[in-house]
C-alpha cells in the first residue's frame, strides 16, 4: 500500500514526458533495500533446528521472545519439529493430499485461503483505478487535481493499514473483518448507484456548442450523422480512435457541452474559455456522493480486509505447516489479484462500471458469511487452542462473541 501511495505521487510529480523511465526506475529502489535487509536476517529457527544446530536456534529465538516466553516457545518447536520427524523420515517435503487430510491443517486452510481470495474479490484494486475517475465525477475536473485527490485516497489506505495494528489486538480478527466487510458493502452499494445516476442522465451534447470548436470535433461525433443528436457525455467519452472529451458548458456544467477530440491542446482551448474538461467520467450532480462512497470504502477496507487476511495467516496453521500453507495463501492472493486485474475492464466494458461495483458489493457479501461461518478468533491464542478449536467444528454461526474468552471456554469445553 506504500507502494501504491508512493507510485501516485511519483504520477503526480513527474508529468514530463519521458519520466516514466523514472517512475519505473524508482520502484527498483524498495525493491534493492530489502534484498540488502534480507541478507541481514537471520535464519529460520525451525530450519535451523532440523539441521540439529539446536544452539544457535535457541540463540536466535532468545534474540525474538521476551525472557518469560522464550522457553515455552524453544519447547513447542522441538516438540513440533519432533513430532514431525516422527511422522515420516521423508517429513523435508510436505505433501498436498496429507495436509488436506489433517483435519485441523484443512479448515484452516479455508479459512486463510478463503481470506485472502476475498481480499482482492471484494474489487479494492478496481476502486483504487477508478479513483481519479471518481474524483472527475465529483467535479474536481482537472485531472490535476483528480491525482492530487487520489494521492489523498492512497493515504488514506496507507493510513488505515496504520490504525489497523492499533485495533487488531483491542477488537480481534474477527469483528474487525465483520465491521470492515460492512463498510465495503455499504460503500460499494453506493459507488454502484451513483455511477448508475452519472451514467444514465449526463448532459447532452450540443450541436452548436461543439461548432464553436470547429475542427477539433469528436470525429465519431461528426459521422454519426443525424444519429448525434442523442449524444450524451458518456456516449462521448465512451469514442475512440481518437479518445474525446467534453468541454461542459460555461453556465452550467449540467447543460449540453461539446464532444471533442481528447489531447492537451483542446483541454487548454476549453480551460481557456473557462469551461470544464472532462475526459474520465462526466459532471453530474450527485458526483460527490462517489467521493464519499471512495472514501468510506477505503477507511473500511485497509484496516480490515486490507491487513487481517495476513495476520490470520500467520496464527491460524500448526507450527510445522505455517510455512507452505501460509505459501498457498500468499499465492491464492496473487492469483486472485490477477483475476480480478485481467478481467474488470472487460467486465465495465461489457455491463457497466455501476453493475461492476455491484458485483464486487454482492462478492463482499458472500464474504461476510464466510468471515462469520469459517474464519476463528485467533486473537492471543496459542497454536494448541486455535487447534483445538479448528478440530472442534468446521462452522461457527455466533456472529460477536463477547470477548476473547468466550471462544477459550467453547473450545476447551
Ligand atoms: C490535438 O488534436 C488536434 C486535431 O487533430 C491537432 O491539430 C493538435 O495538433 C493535437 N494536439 C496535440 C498536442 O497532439
Amino acid at each position: 500500500m506504500m507502494m501504491m501511495m508512493l507510485s501516485f505521487f511519483l504520477s503526480f510529480f513527474f508529468q514530463a514526458p519521458g519520466t516514466w523511465r523514472w517512475m519505473l526506475g524508482v520502484a527498483a529502489i524498495p525493491a534493492m533495500v530489502q534484498f540488502v535487509l534480507m541478507l541481514l536476517l537471520p535464519e529460520s529457527p525451525r530450519w535451523l533446528y532440523r539441521k540439529r544446530r539446536v544452539e544457535e536456534a535457541e540463540a536466535i529465538l532468545r534474540k525474538i521472545y521476551p525472557t518469560n516466553e522464550v522457553e515455552y516457545e524453544i519447547r513447542a518447536l522441538k516438540e513440533s519439529v519432533e513430532a514431525e520427524i516422527e511422522e515420516g523420515g521423508s517429513s523435508e517435503k510436505i505433501n498436498i493430499g496429507k495436509l488436506l487430510k489433517t483435519k485441523t491443517v484443512r479448515r484452516g486452510l479455508v479459512a486463510g485461503v478463503g481470506l485472502q481470495v476475498f481480499q482482492q474479490f471484494v474489487g479494492i484494486n478496481t476502486v483504487m483505478y477508478y479513483s481519479p475517475t471518481i474524483v472527475q465525477l465529483a467535479g474536481f475536473a482537472s485531472n490535476q487535481t483528480a491525482l492530487a485527490l487520489s494521492l489523498v485516497t492512497s493515504g488514506l489506505n496507507a493510513l488505515g493499514s496504520i490504525v489497523s495494528i492499533y485495533l487488531i489486538d483491542r477488537t480481534g480478527r474477527r469483528r474487525l473483518l465483520i465491521v470492515s466487510l460492512c463498510g465495503v458493502v455499504l460503500s460499494l452499494g453506493l459507488l454502484s448507484t451513483v455511477f448508475h445516476k452519472t451514467t444514465s442522465s449526463s448532459p447532452a451534447i450540443g450541436r452548436q456548442e461543439t461548432a464553436r470548436f470547429g475542427g477539433y470535433t469528436c470525429p465519431a461525433y461528426d459521422s454519426a450523422g443525424s444519429g448525434s443528436s442523442s449524444w450524451d457525455c458518456m456516449k462521448c467519452l465512451t469514442a475512440s480512435s481518437p479518445d474525446c472529451g467534453f468541454c461542459a458548458a460555461s453556465a452550467d456544467k449540467l447543460n449540453p457541452g461539446a464532444c471533442l477530440i481528447s489531447n492537451s491542446t483542446v483541454r487548454d482551448l476549453c480551460h481557456g474559455e473557462s469551461r470544464l474538461w472532462y475526459t474520465r467520467g462526466c459532471p453530474s450532480r450527485y458526483g460527490w456522493l462517489a467521493l464519499i462512497g471512495l472514501a468510506l470504502y477505503i477507511i473500511f477496507f485497509s484496516p480490515g480486509m486490507g491487513t487481517v487476511p495476513w495476520i490470520v495467516n500467520s496464527e491460524i496453521y500448526p507450527l510445522r505447516f505455517r510455512g507452505v500453507c501460509g505459501g498457498i495463501a500468499a499465492t491464492a492472493n496473487w492469483i486472485s489479484n490477477l483475476i480480478v486485474a485481467q478481467s474488470f475492464l472487460s467486465l465495465t466494458e461489457a455491463i457497466g462500471t455501476s453493475w461492476t461495483f455491484l458485483i464486487f458489493g454482492v462478492i463482499s457479501v458472500v464474504a461476510l458469511v464466510f468471515v462469520i461461518a469459517c474464519v476463528p478468533e485467533t486473537k492471543g491464542l496459542p497454536i494448541e487452542e486455535v487447534e483445538k478449536m479448528l478440530e472442534h467444528r468446521a462452522l461457527r454461526f455466533r456472529l460477536w462473541k463477547k470477548g476473547n474468552d468466550d471462544e477459550r471456554k467453547n473450545s476447551s469445553a
